[in-house]
């Protein structure tokens, strides 16, 4: 377009400015918390309670599979909704799962992540100024996509101890602009697990204002307490449901990128075309490797659970001996901490004094709200780590001065 014909509004003559959106939102806390302690205290002493990812090694079996994935060849562009294998891969683990058959060729879409899948369904599924309903505190991606997509989120709050909602709260937030609602479970940064009833009051209000759904389920196999209900299973949600989940925290991957999305064929059509332009594809060989990680037998998630378990109430055992108060999560690999009979008010800065003094990254609830007065009581440790790793972190908080 020559510039004379411009007539839109002038915001600057910078080279450097950047666009209302990027200015819209700031560097994630969580690789914030994480580099500043690795600053501070250097690799051998830090402990990162901070970011959710495995300090373990990943399975063996889906290990060799990459490295043979690579040497068979799998190293160019792989069809750019994903590899034929991965897609069926997830088709019979979610229909296994869902009793009903799942059409990888028209409902699968494989992603970089369930991060990019979150994105591709915003951009998808939604127009600007459309809003989505969003659970706070949430996981800290889901503003940023909705500014990215132009979506105008609106928040309802999930509260401790047991992060249940208000349904006059829910209600409320339906209105005629609705488009969508995402839900998170099992959930991020809380540990909460969606039960029945609560789905069934979402599904109830979605069919009434004809909103979909966008599920966000990477943590499907974390369920420590109840049980992992997927939303599309509910009825009349099939057809209004885009479900996410993705090989990161199952598998002990996050570095992979492997992801994919499950929804009814028209939106997946939507879906791959705004997958193509945004990043062409996943990892072809991991993709490749992931297809036969969920084959793994059922021993595999048992294995995975217990594991988790063991490491959820070494924390949580240890977090209330150093007088914080924790509930066990039901779900997931998190723990929200409240700090208040440890004499701190503000969450920022007894994150900076837990990192200054122990070593010790977690992240300031607050960095998980639109309002982060609501989250200034709490502190969120994650534990997919170790027992020593654990350890190591609570003993360096057992010898915590406070002030
Ligand atoms: C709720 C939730 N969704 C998505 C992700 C990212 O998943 P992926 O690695 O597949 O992009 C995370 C990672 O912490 C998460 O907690």
């Amino acid at each position: 377009m020559p510039t004379s014909t411009w007539s839109g509004p002038t915001l600057g003559t910078e080279p450097t400015r950047l666009s209302l959106k990027a200015q819209s939102f700031t560097e994630s806390v969580i690789r914030e918390m994480t580099r500043l302690n690795l600053e501070l205290n250097g690799p051998e002493r830090a402990v990162n309670f901070a970011q959710g990812f495995p300090d373990f090694n990943t399975d063996d079996r889906i290990l060799d599979a990459a490295a043979k994935a690579l040497r068979d060849g799998y190293n160019q562009y792989a069809t750019t909704w994903g590899a034929p294998q991965l897609r069926k891969a997830v088709a019979r683990k979610q229909s296994a799962a869902w009793g009903r058959d799942v059409d990888p060729d028209t409902e699968v879409t494989v992603s970089c992540g369930a991060t990019e899948a979150m994105i591709a369904a915003m951009l998808a599924a939604v127009d600007p100024g459309e809003e989505v309903i969003i659970f706070e505190p949430f996981y800290e991606n889901y503003g940023p996509d909705c500014v990215i997509s132009g979506a105008v989120p609106r928040y309802v709050t999930l509260r401790a101890p047991d992060w249940s909602f208000e349904t006059d709260e829910l209600r409320r937030a339906f209105n005629v602009k609705t488009r969508a609602i995402v839900i998170n479970t099992p959930h991020n940064p809380t540990g909460k697990v969606y039960s029945q009833a609560e789905l069934e009051l979402i599904a109830q209000l979605c069919i009434e204002h004809d909103v979909i759904a966008i599920t966000d389920e990477i943590y499907e196999h974390l369920v420590y307490r109840g049980r992992h209900i997927s939303l599309a299973t509910l009825h009349g949600m099939q057809e209004r449901t885009i479900t996410i989940s993705g090989a990161s925290k199952t598998y002990s991957v996050t570095g992979w990128r492997v992801g994919w999305l499950t929804a009814p064929p028209a939106l997946t059509a939507g879906i791959r075309k705004v997958h193509d332009f945004l990043t062409v594809g996943a990892a072809h060989p991991l993709q490749i490797a992931i297809s036969s990680a969920l084959e793994l037998p059922s021993s595999f998630y048992v294995e995975l659970l217990g594991d988790y378990q063991e490491r959820r109430d070494a924390i949580v055992t240890g977090l209330r001996e150093c007088g914080f108060e924790v509930e066990a999560p039901d779900g997931a690999y998190y723990v929200m901490a409240g700090f208040a009979s440890l004499g701190y008010g503000d969450d920022v800065a007894f994150a900076r004094h837990l990192i200054e003094k122990a070593a010790v990254a977690t992240v300031p609830a607050s960095s998980f709200y639109h309002d982060p007065s609501l989250g200034r009581g709490h502190i969120r440790f994650s534990f997919p780590k170790r027992i020593e790793t654990i350890e190591r972190g609570l003993d360096a908080l057992r010898r915590l001065p406070i002030d």
